[in-house]
């Protein structure tokens, strides 16, 4: 099968990195997405294991298109019975960049229409009950070629299982563990969320300092196919929880001013399995010091996306600078919106990364500090 990775924009090389850390396999991006040959096997240790992808798909495939009667043809070229069982209950979306067939909502009903009809013919049946399992598939038309993306993932893999729909303004939790990624921290080193909301980036710590799996508390669309073996899902699952080094001892916190936000990371903790190994705290960022060297400082502040909060962001991130240079040999990696961050902050960073929080431009600055000596 061809496999295809998806992962946001400024995160592909993280989830390419991924990939071969997990798979040995060097998957070449095309079109923002990373593809590679695999079988079922890999889907599963990919939906369980990558922390920084949005989903996993399979192209079931791809032809050129100028009119719906050659979308639709092309459509019903494909073998979608391999993989839609006579109950599948089958969702359709739709892209249309750059192309002739620009209309969305009908691309997407007359794929629909296409995929039925070859069920139809090839199940010789006159309806689909749709009443089973799920099956999302994609047909995304760029520049009149059509690419048809059966999605294994169900949930985008940001869903780990552990968060709730509240929270105020939280980081997805793979753009987290991107960040994370990026940085230079690693497990034996103290890392600081001093903004910390929700949790998501000391969890997303936590979880690869540990080596817990993302995606081991959820499921995906995949393992109730029919035509997938079930076993091959459970016993990749059992791999990845004999993998776990849950004996570590590590020092992770987060901090935040609001109680209420950290009532929801405690809770997070909590059903990520990682509360005991975080430690959180009311604290006000300009009071945090550490009676350790060389950590790591990643956070994602407030933005103050309202001209009226102008005033206050400067002030904060000022203090947050002086917080920052205050700390033995630490480094800071901060995730922003704000342009001029680096000039509030009092020191031009070390580098500097665009990456996107949802649809917001952002950067993460990097102010990078004397690693510590290596122990013999
Ligand atoms: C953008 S949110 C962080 C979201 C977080 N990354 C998450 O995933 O939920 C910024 C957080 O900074 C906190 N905050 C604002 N001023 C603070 C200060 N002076 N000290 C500590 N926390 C502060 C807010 O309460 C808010 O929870």
């Amino acid at each position: 099968m061809k496999i295809c990775v998806t992962s946001a924009s400024g995160v592909e090389a993280v989830t390419k990195r991924e990939i071969y850390k997990l798979l040995g396999v060097d998957a070449p991006a095309l079109n923002g997405r990373l593809c590679f040959e695999g079988g079922w096997e890999e889907i599963a240790k990919c939906n369980i294991y990558l922390r920084t992808a949005n989903r996993v798909g399979v192209i079931l495939g791809e032809f050129r298109a100028e009119t719906f009667d050659e979308l639709f043809d092309g459509l019903k070229e494909i073998a979608f019975e391999d993989f839609i069982s006579k109950d599948g209950k089958i969702i359709v979306t739709a892209k249309n960049v750059l192309s002739k067939i620009f209309a969305t909502s009908a691309t997407q009903s007359i794929s629909k229409k296409a995929i039925c009809q070859r069920l139809f013919e090839k199940y010789k049946i006159t309806t689909l009950p749709e009443s089973g399992e799920r099956y999302k598939v994609e047909v995304a038309i760029l520049k009149d070629h059509v690419t048809v993306t059966l999605d294994t993932s169900g949930e985008g893999l940001h869903r780990r299982g552990y968060r709730g729909l509240v929270g105020e303004a939280p980081l997805k939790e793979t753009l987290a563990s991107a960040i994370i990624q990026l940085s230079v921290w690693n497990p034996s080193r103290p890392l600081a969320d001093v903004f910390c909301g929700s949790g998501t980036i000391p969890i997303e710590a936590a979880l690869i300092a540990l080596n817990i799996a993302s995606g081991k508390n959820r499921t995906f669309d995949f393992v109730s196919w029919k035509v997938f073996d079930k076993t091959v899902y459970e016993r990749i699952k059992q791999e990845a929880i004999d993998g776990e080094n849950l004996d570590k001892e590590i020092r992770i916190s987060g901090f935040d001013i609001d109680e209420s936000q950290l009532k929801l990371a405690r809770r997070h903790a909590r059903e990520a399995g990682v509360e005991k190994y975080i430690h959180f705290q009311r604290a006000d960022m300009r009071d945090f010091s550490s009676r350790f060297s060389h950590g790591v400082i990643i956070s994602n502040p407030p933005y103050g996306e309202r001209l009226s909060d102008r005033r206050e962001i400067e002030v904060l991130y000022r203090d947050y600078g002086k917080t920052v240079r205050s700390l033995n040999n630490w480094c800071a990696y901060t995730l922003t919106s704000v342009t001029d961050f680096e000039r509030l902050f009092g020191k031009k960073a070390d580098k500097k990364r665009k990456l996107y929080n949802g649809k917001l431009e952002c950067n993460l600055f990097a102010h990078l500090a004397e690693p510590p000596k290596k122990t013999k």
